[in-house]
């Protein structure tokens, strides 16, 4: 398997600082950026939109990965795309329309990705197997870093591991959500190959040894 993806959370970046903080994430071994959107809505926080996903469009090459935590995601697809978004991951929960709003982000030629909070069962995304690039298994109910990972989430991840297998289909399958060096070689023995870190890795004294540690399997 190729190596792991790591997504550094902009969520747990200095924002006073942000122009160094891409001094760290540029030069390291972590392929994507994870960037969480929240309305306050779907999610009790508010987070940050198209400034700051443009502004990080000019500070990094790396892949922008973004996680939609808001209402009616579909009417903000072409924006997205404009400031910078290489991939949309959307809420199964309360969303009526996944498959066409997959379709849609496809169309715009980003990569597709549905997500599942931690009391969604995980059949959940088959039918959608066939439109899908990324399965992301949260970790933690969404809305806030820096909270404690879920245990449950590794059969969670070898459940989706199996689905993807057996459908035969190159998906990424990603968690996010309290995710640090104590949990990541089980989570990549579970079968997950990208994950999103925040709290654990923007404290960390050696953000590239972090990366590193992250990406090691047993
Ligand atoms: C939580 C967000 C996560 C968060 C992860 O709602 O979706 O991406 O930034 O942060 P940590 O790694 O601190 O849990
Ligand atoms: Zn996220």
């Amino acid at each position: 398997m190729n190596k792991t993806i790591i997504a550094p959370s902009l969520l747990a970046a200095d924002f006073k600082n942000l122009e160094k903080e891409f001094e760290r994430i540029n030069p390291s071994a972590a392929q994507w950026l994870h960037f969480d959107v929240m309305d306050g809505i779907n999610v009790p926080n508010l987070s940050f939109g198209f400034p700051i996903l443009e502004a990080c469009r000019k500070l990094t090459d790396k892949f922008i990965d973004v996680h939609l935590m808001i209402e009616e995601p579909h009417r903000y697809f072409e924006e997205f795309k404009k400031y910078g978004a290489d991939g949309l991951t959307i809420h199964f929960e309360k969303n009526t329309n996944i498959e066409g709003d997959l379709k849609k982000i496809a169309a715009l030629g980003m990569k597709v990705g549905l997500v599942l909070n931690p009391d969604t069962a995980v059949e959940v995304i088959e039918p959608f197997l066939p439109h899908l690039d990324l399965v992301l298994i949260m970790s933690v109910y969404p809305g806030f870093g820096g909270q404690k990972f879920i245990e449950d989430t590794f059969e969670r991840v070898k459940k989706a591991r199996r689905l993807i297998d057996l459908a035969d289909r190159n998906i990424i399958l990603q968690v996010d959500g309290g995710v640090s060096t104590a949990n990541s070689r089980a989570l990549l023995e579970s079968g997950a190959n990208a994950l999103v870190c925040g709290s654990a890795l923007f404290k960390a004294s050696d953000f590239h040894a972090y990366i590193t540690e992250l990406q090691k399997k047993y």
